[in-house]
Formats: C-alpha cells, structure tokens, sequence
C-alpha cells in the first residue's frame, strides 16, 4: 500500500450503520475539507493524464460535481454536469441506471459533449458500478472518448471497478475499503 492510500484512508472518515444497520458510510467530507488531503487527491487522480489533452471532465452528481470541477481545473477542461433526471433545462440525453434497490435516470445535455471529445468521467466513491455504469452509456452515446474513469474510493467487494473495465473504460481508484 502507498503511502499517499494510506494518508487518504486517514483523512476519510467512517460511519458504521449509515444510513442503515450494517452499512460502513465511507464519509469523504473530511477528506475535502483538509487542505492537503483534497489536493493531493485532485493532483493525484489527473496524474496518468498531466500533459495529455482532456477536452471534458463529466462529473456525477452530487458528490462527483465536488470533485470534476477540481479535476476540470486542474486539467484545464470544460466540466459537465451529469445530473438525476429533470434538473437540467436544455434537451437532455437521460438514461436508466441500477441503484442497491430500484433503478433511477440521469440526463446531461446533449451539446455537452460532441463526437470524439476526450472525456474523463469522475465520481467520490464506486460500488456496484451502476451509476458509473449509465454514465458511460451517455458519453458513449454522444460519441465521447471515455479517457478513463476516476474516483477516490473504491469497494472492490461490489465489483464495480470491473464492471467498467469490463465495458473498456480504464479505471483510476485511489483509496479501496473492504466490507461496506
Ligand atoms: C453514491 C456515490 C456514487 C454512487 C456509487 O451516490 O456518490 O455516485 O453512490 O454507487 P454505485 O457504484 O453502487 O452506483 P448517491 O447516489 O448516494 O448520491 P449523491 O452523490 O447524490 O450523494
Ligand atoms: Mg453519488
């Protein structure tokens, strides 16, 4: 394990049974409110891509617009919005997507991203993968070239980070918990 995983682990905090019995809450907001942990975190989530050409950071909301801005700035891209459905008041592109129990839809706008750009998708936290998952399948869509996907935490248990492998995304975790 790196030291930088480690320094990371630390600054992010655990709540056991949130919000239900049994769930261990990976709690990233005293992560963004450290001054050190939140760069290091932005400086090393770009790092495979500093001096390459990024047109789009797509960021999911909530807590991936926290981070994609960052990422955007630190890239020097444009950042879109990929929000829950009904928020965004241009003409959308919407998918479904799975969550833990039930489905739900996001949208982005469908000029946020022409054919060919060179996007990387950020987001806190993969789990199942299912809310990553319907990202990629709007980026695709608008005939984005998916960079790679970033996030801080991953909880490999769940499979997630495979799963967008699997759709020929390269992933980039920085932090990965067991159990959940
Ligand atoms: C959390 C997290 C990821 C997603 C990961 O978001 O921020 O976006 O779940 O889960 P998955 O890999 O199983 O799909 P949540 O929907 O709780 O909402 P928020 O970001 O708006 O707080
Ligand atoms: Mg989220």
């Amino acid at each position: 394990m790196t030291t930088i995983e480690n320094d990371l682990r630390d600054a992010i905090r655990t709540i056991p049974d949130y919000p239900k019995p049994g769930i261990m809450f990976r709690d990233i907001t005293t992560l963004l409110g450290n001054a050190r942990a939140f760069r290091r975190t932005v400086d090393e989530l770009v790092q495979p891509w500093a001096g390459s050409k990024v047109d789009k950071v797509a960021g999911i909301e909530a807590r991936g617009f926290i981070l994609g801005g960052a990422v955007a700035h630190q890239v020097s891209a444009g950042f879109v919005p990929i929000r829950k459905k009904g928020k965004l008041p241009h003409t959308t592109v919407r998918v479904a997507y799975s969550l833990e129990y039930g489905i739900d839809e996001m949208e982005m706008h469908e000029d946020a991203v022409t054919k060919g750009e060179r996007v990387v998708l950020v987001d806190d936290l993969i789990a199942t993968g299912g809310t990553a998952e319907g990202a990629v399948k709007l980026l695709k869509q608008m005939g984005a070239d998916i960079v790679a996907a970033c996030f801080i935490v991953d909880l490999p248990e769940l499979g997630g980070a495979e799963k967008i492998r699997k759709l020929g995304v390269p992933v980039r975790t920085l932090v990965s918990f067991d159990g959940h």
